[in-house]
């Protein structure tokens, strides 16, 4: 049986000043098309399982957002989290609670705030991953052919065996750039797309393995569905689980992680320039959000202002402009994975 967790509590800092912390950039039209990213992932999932089996991870202050944007989700599939922990613990969370409810679920995990263009192929590609992690104690994400060295993604070589199912030999959760860079070139890498496979008894028993804390908390007695003591325990006992990530947690360390290298048009909506990357662009490569931005002499740049803005910008290369109204960013794409610490610096001094 197949059920659906969309993780969708996090910042997106590196999407910075347009993601804030009190409307993160899965909440946001980011493609201007009238749907958020995290409405795009739900409809998405509608085609993998009933909507009483979808589930979405949030964090509590996101609780009317997702409500809002998602009403036709079950509000006790509203998994709302009283501090922020990263994936590893939301992850244990639903995937304790969806095995006592049945104990032969077969869970996808996906992120909120990524853009598939080949819907098709990727639900083919779910399909196959589910059959094999129904019959198998495997750990399976899909892949994605690496483009550039990118520092913000996790890398994965796997052994090169007929079949579409390949077995992982290594996971390296977010390399630094030297790294990244050898990992592109050697050609036999690919990235971690994050959208994950697995059975709910595969995943207990890696959480078991390698989180014994996490698994810990949630085995020391996670109060049956809807119960009244959910909230409780869960507003006592999440907040005490590591602050880990799910590729730090399990991913880099078990060694049942099976990878399907999947073209699905993917794309990681978490920084400018992947958005810069699959916008529309003008003859300079700019990608500008409004008609009367006048560019001169100005290539590779992306600019995104508020639609009462006029603006003159002449003479820059490669970089990011953005203006959320408050806030004005004005930085060097090539730069753009130190934005995540930029708005945390900001925040504490603002
Ligand atoms: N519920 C909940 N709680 N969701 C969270 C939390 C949390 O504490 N933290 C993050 N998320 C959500 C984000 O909203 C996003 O949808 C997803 O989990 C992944 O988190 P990111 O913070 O975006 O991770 P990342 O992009 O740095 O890295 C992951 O994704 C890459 C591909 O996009 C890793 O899995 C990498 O290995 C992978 O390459
Ligand atoms: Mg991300």
């Amino acid at each position: 049986d197949t059920y659906v967790l969309i993780m969708a509590g996090g910042v997106g800092s590196r999407f910075w000043p347009k993601s804030r912390n009190h409307f993160p950039k899965q909440f946001i039209d980011i493609l201007g098309i009238g749907k958020s990213l995290l409405q795009l992932t739900y409809e998405r999932f509608l085609n993998i399982c009933p909507i009483e089996q979808i589930f979405v991870l949030t964090n509590e202050t996101y609780a009317d957002l997702v409500a809002e944007q998602l009403p036709a989700v079950l509000k006790p599939n509203i998994l709302l989290e009283p501090s922020r922990n990263n994936t590893a613990p939301c992850i244990a969370y639903a995937a304790y609670k969806i095995g006592q409810l049945n104990p032969n679920a077969n869970i996808v995990v996906a992120p909120s705030d990524h853009l598939i263009l080949k819907e098709k192929v990727f639900l083919n590609k779910v399909e196959q991953a589910l059959n094999f992690s129904s019959k198998n104690d495997a750990l399976l994400t899909l892949g994605i052919t690496p483009t550039r060295p990118d520092t913000g993604y996790g890398y994965i070589q796997y052994q090169d065996v007929p079949g579409e199912i390949k077995k992982v030999n290594a996971f390296m959760e977010k390399p630094i750039l030297a790294k990244a860079e050898e990992y592109l070139k050697s050609g036999d890498y690919v990235w971690n797309a994050g959208i994950f496979i697995w059975s709910a008894a595969s995943l207990k028993k890696a959480f078991e393995q390698y989180a014994p804390e996490i698994a810990t908390l949630f085995e020391s007695g996670l109060p049956f569905y809807n119960s009244p003591d959910e909230a409780r325990f869960i507003s006592e006992k999440y907040p005490l689980s590591p602050n880990i990530s799910i590729d730090y947690a399990i991913l880099e360390k078990a060694d049942n992680v099976y990878t399907i290298p999947a073209d699905i048009g993917w794309s990681d909506l978490g920084t400018w320039a992947s958005l810069h990357a699959i916008g529309e662009k003008d003859a300079d490569n700019n990608m500008v959000n409004l008609e009367k931005i006048h560019l001169k002499d100005t290539s590779n740049c992306i600019i995104h202002l508020p639609n009462d803005k006029a603006a003159v910008i002449r003479g820059l290369d490669n970089y990011i402009v953005v203006d959320d109204g408050e806030v004005l960013l004005i930085y060097p794409k090539s730069d753009e994975q130190e934005i995540k610490q930029v708005a945390k610096d900001m925040v504490i001094q603002h």
